[in-house]
Order: structure tokens, then sequence, then C-alpha cells
């Protein structure tokens, strides 16, 4: 994959330009001005630029010239805003690659990318190319980790992964403690022997011992026949149990045995059975808490401590949102399917909400907009769960009659002018947002010459 540099003096675009290309997997660097990103691209390892048009005191295209300068073969990408078609036209003319009118869409975008990188594979003989295949440091199949808490975890599970050892997975509920363990099984030597999953908060104490160790024929009111447990199912690979602090303190005493011996003995059974098999615990309680209040046993608190995964919870990693969502729609679309877009509002709306329930409410919430899309639409605010769309963030509230005073005003000695000026422009991006970027709609929404959208659009 390509390694991308992002030139745009507005942060939010870099921030969303950076987290959309990060998750399909190219690497990225941004800059705020012209001359920054001329720094970074005489330190090499750069392959495509996409650059503002508008951008003081370097614009794109004097910025494109000096790249040319530089690196005469590099595709550079134009963003200009709606009016200034005509400037961007000229600049393919002068050998841009390509233009992107904002607010472009997700798809516009990577196929641009796309084809960029085809030009380069072209000139792959002369371009030389550094780190290009390396987007994020750890990757793994559909585990999405972007922010630099997550990566943490990642680094965790390459280096725990391959080993036997019993780890403990603490995170509130729906940050995906299930997802990692899997991840440590798949990233250990035991991928393809069995993964069992067992939840102790789901069966009551003599069921969940039997569950887990068997019984034998006899052992107890309607055992008919000897039966295996899971531990035995999962001899030679991985067992996962879930919500541990929920096992009774009896069981916590037999689980102990089970990790320090390496065998196990069925209910009413006499015989010692070896097993091989590594233990992953997951927890969404503070187990150190359930220690000091007697509920779960320190001894085995001990075995299980000596490695633990902490995952945040998704409010503080807000890195991951977007991608994670993307990777929901990804996943959820039938395939041959246009992915839709997420509008930069809705966009906003995800990275302002705290996500109570994390990532699997963030799932919820893709779902729910993926069932009111309309085919060819893209992914609005107003799709999104009423919950959070209660949460919207200032900026994205001015709707009718409701215009938020005060919201996103970097100080308070602003002008009566530019403060309206700002207002006008954010209500004018959320018309757009609800005719999925369709001038002339909105323009009759608004009630104005679509000329005048362009003007008011084009001033800055
Ligand atoms: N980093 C991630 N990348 C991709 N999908 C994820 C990620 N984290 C969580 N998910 C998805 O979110 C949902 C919730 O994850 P998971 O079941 O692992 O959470 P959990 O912490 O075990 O939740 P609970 O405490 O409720 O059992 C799942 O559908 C999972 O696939
Ligand atoms: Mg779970």
């Amino acid at each position: 994959m390509a390694s991308i540099l992002i030139v745009d003096d507005e942060p939010r675009i870099v921030l969303l330009l950076q987290s959309l290309l990060k998750a399909n997997g190219y690497t990225v660097q941004t800059a705020r001005d012209g001359a920054a990103a001329l720094d970074i691209i005489r330190a090499g390892g750069i392959d495509i630029t996409v650059t503002d048009l508008r951008m003081t005191p370097m614009d794109g295209m004097a910025l494109f010239r000096e790249v040319q300068k530089i690196s005469p073969d590099m595709p550079v990408i134009l963003l200009t805003a709606y009016a200034s078609v005509e400037t961007a036209i000229d600049a393919m003319k002068s050998g841009i690659f390509d233009y992107l009118t904002k607010p472009f869409k997700v798809a516009d975008m990577l196929a641009c990318l796309k084809r960029a990188e085809e030009k380069i594979a072209k000139h792959a003989s002369t371009a030389v190319r550094l780190g290009a295949d390396a987007p994020l440091r750890y990757q793994y199949e559909n585990f999405i980790a972007s922010s630099p808490l997550m990566q943490q975890v990642c680094e965790t599970i390459q280096k725990v992964g391959p080993t036997a050892a019993t780890v403990l997975i603490n995170g509130e509920s729906g940050t995906g403690k299930e997802v990692i363990a899997r991840t440590l099984h798949k990233a250990s030597p035991r991928a393809d022997k069995p993964w069992v999953a067992v939840n102790c908060a789901a069966l009551p104490e003599n069921l969940l011992e039997s569950e887990m160790f068997g019984h034998v024929k006899g052992a107890f009111t309607g055992a008919y026949a000897d039966k295996e447990g899971l531990f035995e199912t999962a001899n030679g690979g991985t067992l996962f149990l879930d919500e541990i602090s929920s096992m009774p303190l009896l069981l916590q005493g037999k689980l102990l045995r089970v990790l320090q011996e390496r065998e196990i003995r069925r209910v009413g059974g006499t015989r010692d059975i070896p097993v091989d098999v590594r233990v992953i615990a997951a927890s969404n309680a503070d187990l150190e808490q359930a220690v000091v209040k007697g509920t779960f046993r320190s001894d085995l608190y001990y075995r299980f401590a000596v490695i633990t995964i902490d995952i945040p919870p998704l409010r503080k990693r807000t890195e991951d949102i977007l991608p994670l969502a993307l990777h929901f729609v990804r996943t959820e679309m039938p395939e041959g399917e246009r992915m839709p877009a997420i509008t930069p509002e809705a966009s906003r709306v995800l990275a302002a909400y705290d996500w109570p329930g994390n990532v699997r409410e963030l799932e919820n919430a893709m779902r729910h907009a993926l069932t009111f899309l309309q085919d060819g639409g893209d992914i609005t605010p107003d799709l999104l769960p009423p919950k959070i769309l209660a949460h919207k963030p200032a900026a994205v509230e001015a709707a009718p009659g409701e215009v938020s005073l005060g919201a996103g005003l970097s100080s308070s000695n602003t002008s009566l002018k530019s403060f309206l000026k700002q207002k006008e422009r954010e209500y004018i991006e959320h018309i757009l947002s609800t005719t999925n970027g369709d001038k002339e709609k909105a323009a009759e929404t608004l009630k104005v010459n679509l000329s005048t959208l362009y003007r008011k659009l084009s001033d800055d």
C-alpha cells in the first residue's frame, strides 16, 4: 500500500482523511501547510500527496509546482471547494493528477488513490519507496486497531499470542474482549486447534462444573452417559472463560488445580485426564476488587494477573471510531454492492458520542443506519439511532430554528459578520449533507439561487 501525505490547514479534514486512509491500509503523514509538506516530501517515503487548494501562504497549486521539482512523478491530488472547479480543471492541464471537490465521497477518494497507485506501479522502476507496506505496525484480520492505545494492545498480542501463557482480558462491556481473545488464539501455534468459549455467568454452578470438566454416567440425576467437558474438547487449543468473575468460589478452586496440574477430573469420576489447554479469561468487573470482597480467590487472580490486557473504552480511543464504523459498513454490505460513504457530518456525530456500549453499540448503530439507507445513498446523521443523534456536537446541530449560538467559536471577540458567516456556512453544509451533496436540491431548500450557493461556498 502506498504512503500518503495529506496537506490541509483545516485540522478536521486532516483527521478525517487520516483515519479514513489508515483504515484502508495506507500509511499516512500529515502537514498543516506547504512548507511542512515539502519538508516531509524531501525526507522521502511519500508516494502520493493529497492537498487542499486554498491554503496560505502557499496554496495547493504552488505546493504542486514545488513538489514537481523534488519528485516529478509523484501524483498530487487536489481538494477544492465547489466553486473552484475551473481552477481544478486548469490544474489538471498543468499536470495535477486529479482533483476532488469537497465534500468528497469516500469511494471517490479511494478510487482516485487506486488510480494514483497504478500510475506509481508503472514508474516503479524509478520510484524509491520506503516503508510503503507497513501501514500500521500491527494488523490482524477483522480486528481494527488504529489508535495508539489499540496499537499497544496489538503489541501485547504479538508478544504473548505465540506463548501458552494464561491471559486475563479486562474491559467494559462491548470493548472487544472476545475478539482479542480470539486474535490471541489465532496468533498462537494453536490456531488450527479448537477454540472453545464458555460464559461463566450463563450457567448455574453444578451445570457449569459438568460443562467445564464433564461427568461420568450416574454422577447426578440425569447423567445417563459419560460426557466430555469443554477442557477436553479444547485439548490442544484455547479455552476462553468469559465473565470469569461470575465463577463460583468452589469452581475457582477446581480451575486453579487444573491450571497447576494440567489435568482434569470429570464430575463423579476417579481418573485424572491430562489436558493441554491454554486458558484466556475475560472480565468486565474489577477482579482485584472482587478479591478484596472475597468473591474471587486471590491465588487464582495472581495466576491470571501475570499477563493482563486492559482494553480501553471506545470514548478513550476516538481514532478507532471511524475506521470501526467503516469496517462494519464493509462487513454488512452484500458482496458487489456499492459501499456507502459516511458523510463528514455523520462522522462528526459518531466522533462526539461517548459510546457507553463501546464497539458493540457502534456496530449496532451502523446496522441501524444501513437498515434505513436508501439505494445509492450515503450514511447521513439522520440515519443514526436517535440516542446517538441526541448527543450531536453543537456544530452539527444547526438545523432550522435551532441555530446553536456560541458553538465552535474559537474566541469570544469574533465580529458579528464573521460569526454569521460561520453559522451560515455550517447551515449550508448541514443542508448539503441532507441532500447528499446535491447542490441544486440544497439551493432549493435554502431558497437561494444556485450561483449564490456556489459563491457562498467559495467565500472563505
Ligand atoms: N477492534 C475491533 N475490531 C473489529 N471488531 C470489533 C473490535 N472490537 C469489537 N468488535 C466487535 O464488536 C462486538 C463486541 O465485541 P466483543 O463481543 O468482543 O466484546 P466484549 O468485550 O466481549 O463484550 P461483552 O463484555 O459484552 O461480552 C463484536 O461484534 C466484535 O466483533
Ligand atoms: Mg464478551
